[in-house]
């Protein structure tokens, strides 16, 4: 089972209670680094009572939202850089219900950003914050078109936003009352990559020398921005057509080997999702915050996907 349950007086006792000792001579450091470690290379860390407790006013309210158009946007997202909320129907909500999910996903974005200051603390500053989500909907029997389906196994690319090499860091917390968040997650990223290369998908290649001046020029013009192609590395570019494929490819959902995992409510859980594959087949009320973390920051350097995939094509992919 990819799965470490960590019990909260553990997790205080490695974060030393208040400030976490990065050094890795202390028993701290050690623990801390043997939990990044097994992260790295596939473990989902689980807390089974969350260690970022929600007050109760706050999970009520969120679990009563309804949108009215909730078909329209996936989930509801909190960037923190320019302090936004988007994917959210205004249509269903006052003023006042809008200001307060902004304060609620503000605060947990806050909250979430410093606990792992002090869990990362082997990666030092070598991480970013990226988006949050609040995901309201029930997952069971979502009509979604293929490549946006959270039912169907797959490792996370994003589309238009690539990560240039930078992992993927989810930390998820159930809020549901009472019901578990039920994943099914598949075999390590290695495997997956031997199942689809070569033959399903080729192995990435480094950028020819039109493709280079191309994209040089796209940044230097700021057009880049507007046209995802013209953001995206050899490495982003695999790993947008693997999460694709994997998705899209029947005879891989149906017979490759899978655990089922199921999250309990009130539970958090962190992973890699851009290794470990994963769906979600069931639940409702999940939050989440992304980080990207940079691939040199890594306590096992040859685990983080950019290191496994530059050594498959012997070059550079970023
Ligand atoms: C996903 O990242 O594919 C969905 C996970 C979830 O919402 O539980
Ligand atoms: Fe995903």
């Amino acid at each position: 089972m990819p799965v470490l349950a960590i019990a909260l007086d553990e997790l205080k006792c490695a974060l030393h209670q208040s400030g976490a000792r990065s050094d890795s001579d202390s028993a701290e450091g050690r623990q801390l680094r043997d939990w990044c470690a097994r992260l790295e290379t596939g473990t989902i860390l689980y807390f089974p009572q969350t260690p970022l407790p929600i007050p109760f006013e706050e999970l009520q309210f969120l679990r009563k939202l309804r949108q009215s158009r909730s078909g329209v946007h996936k989930n509801i997202a909190y960037k923190p850089k320019p302090d936004k909320l988007t994917g959210v129907d205004r249509e269903s909500f006052s003023t006042e219900e809008i200001e307060q999910l902004h304060a609620i996903m503000r605060g947990y974005s806050a909250s979430v950003t410093e606990f792992l200051q002090g869990f990362f603390a082997p990666y030092g500053k070598r991480w970013q914050l990226d988006y949050a989500s609040y995901r309201p909907i029930e997952e069971e029997g979502r009509d979604l078109p293929v490549r946006h389906r959270n039912d169907l196994l797959h490792t996370d690319a994003f589309p238009t936003r690539p990560t240039h090499g930078r992992r993927i860091l989810r930390f998820f917390h159930n809020i549901h009352p009472d019901r578990t968040r039920d994943w099914v997650v598949g075999e390590p990223f290695e495997s997956v990559i031997g199942t689809f290369t070569p033959g399903k998908l080729e192995l990435p290649r480094p950028d020819g020398a039109v493709a280079r001046t191309g994209k040089r020029l796209a940044q230097v013009t700021g057009l880049a921005s507007l046209v995802p192609q013209w953001k995206r590395t050899p490495y982003d570019r695999f790993m947008t057509e693997l999460h694709n494929s994997m998705k899209e490819d029947v005879a891989f959902q149906s017979e490759c080997k899978k655990e089922e995992i199921q999250f309990a409510p009130g539970s958090s859980w962190m992973v890699y999702t851009e290794t470990v594959p994963h769906s979600v087949v069931a639940g409702q009320y999940a939050l989440e915050q992304t980080f990207l973390v940079d691939p040199e920051a890594m306590v096992i350097p040859g685990s983080a996907p950019i290191a496994v995939l530059e050594a498959m094509a012997g070059a550079r992919l970023v």
